[in-house]
């Protein structure tokens, strides 16, 4: 594959194309969503066309999807593979023990799913992911749009007693009307700054009625595959 890429770009690019090496031949591999997720797609056609790989694709959104079926990788359902060798994604931020925000790219439910539901968890990501503690970047959470004002206030009156950090949040938009995920919800984002009990509060947003999961995945990674934009790659 010869393209001209951004510094950003490049680093991704880099990234999707370590982690497809690890995909190897007749296996289920879950296939993320986003930017990151969207090199490791058309890498994974381009083992697919030329190299004649033969694997079967479960993918984490429509966008996903489409994009797997335009690059020739066979896609089928999670109910079709039941479980799945591998799956590889990118995340919005991560962790020195491996812990991520994802959902920026709104697909977090199915992400989750996907990933849970595999051996093995890659992420692929550019090395200005990394962080020292989790919550830069907003912690998206999925709600069902039933009672959404009732779901947020619920969920800002909770982070307060929990005394964490920031406790704004937003709903996602999209143009002037909310944001509607593949699964048909809305997505509030937490404004945390920082977050110290990633675990705890993971726990505690998921048993809120109304919310259908949060994007922090915890332990659920296995490896990070870091891109940097001189094309060094880092497996850790
Ligand atoms: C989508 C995600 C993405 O993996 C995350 O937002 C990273 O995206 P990108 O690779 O475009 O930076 O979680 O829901």
């Amino acid at each position: 594959m010869t393209v001209e890429l951004s510094p950003i770009d490049r680093a991704k690019f880099v990234s999707a194309k370590r982690a497809a090496e690890f995909v190897e031949d007749g296996m289920r591999v879950g296939l993320g969503t986003g930017s990151t997720a969207a090199w490791l797609v058309r890498c994974l056609g381009e083992r697919v066309r030329d190299n004649g790989l033969r694997i079967r694709g479960v993918p984490t959104s429509a966008r996903t999807a489409k994009l797997a079926r335009d690059v020739g990788i066979e896609v089928i359902t999670l109910d079709d593979a039941r479980w799945l060798d591998l799956t590889i994604d990118g995340a919005d931020e991560f962790d020195q023990e491996l812990n991520l925000i994802k959902g920026g790219g709104g697909a977090l439910l199915q992400e989750k799913i996907v990933a849970t539901a595999s051996d093995q968890m890659i992420v692929i990501a550019d090395a200005a992911k990394e962080v020292e503690s989790l919550g830069a970047f907003p912690l998206p959470v999925e709600v069902i749009k039933f009672g959404w004002r009732t779901t947020q206030a619920l969920i800002e009156e909770t982070l307060i007693s929990m005394d964490v950090m920031g406790r704004t949040s937003t709903l996602r938009m999209n143009g002037d009307q909310p944001y509607v995920t593949d699964e048909g919800n809305y997505i509030i984002d937490l404004h945390l700054n920082r977050i110290e009990n990633t675990r705890q509060l993971a726990l505690v947003l998921n048993q809120m009625p109304g919310v259908v999961e949060n994007g922090l995945f915890v332990d659920i990674c296995d490896v990070v595959v870091i891109g940097n934009s001189d094309g060094r790659v880092e497996v850790r």
